[in-house]
């Protein structure tokens, strides 16, 4: 097994992540209280999904011997409410695409472990995208 390699790919899930986090965690709190409690709630709730992601990956880094990134990935800012759950999706599908990518390298090297991490992990991903394309449709038929 390349380690190198193992822990190259895991640093861009990484950023991936701490990305997701800051993309999240800000339209959190700019989802208004009184308007969009259940939006805001969930929003919170996904950020912290992803820094508990992150914190797997960067664990499993520490355990082959690495260090772990922590640089910011992509983050997509959207005034608009539908926008900003449009960039979630894109974010997701990113998410999604990535970790598939990174699975047939796990395979690749022969590293089961980080593979069944990814593939735990993709499962939340793809349901992060369905809950975002859900909200999206809320908001359109609310008129936002
Ligand atoms: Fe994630
Ligand atoms: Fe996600």
């Amino acid at each position: 097994m390349n380690k190198e390699r193992i822990i190259g790919i895991l640093n861009e899930a990484i950023e991936r992540e701490i990305g997701a986090i800051f993309q999240y965690m800000g339209q959190h709190y700019r989802f208004p209280k009184d308007k969009h409690p259940i939006i805001r709630e969930i929003m919170e709730r996904i950020a912290v999904q992803e820094m508990k992601h992150a914190e797997k990956f960067s664990k499993r880094v520490i355990e082959l011997g690495g260090r772990e990134s922590t640089n910011t990935g992509k983050v997509i800012w959207a005034e608009d409410f539908v926008r900003m759950l449009e960039a979630d999706v894109a974010v997701e599908d990113e998410a999604i695409e990535m970790y598939q990518r990174h699975i047939k390298i796990c395979e690749e090297e022969g590293d089961e472990k980080t593979k069944a991490l990814y593939e735990e992990i993709l499962k939340d991903e793809i349901e992060h995208k369905k809950i975002f394309n859900l909200l999206k449709g809320v908001l359109e038929v609310e008129g936002k």
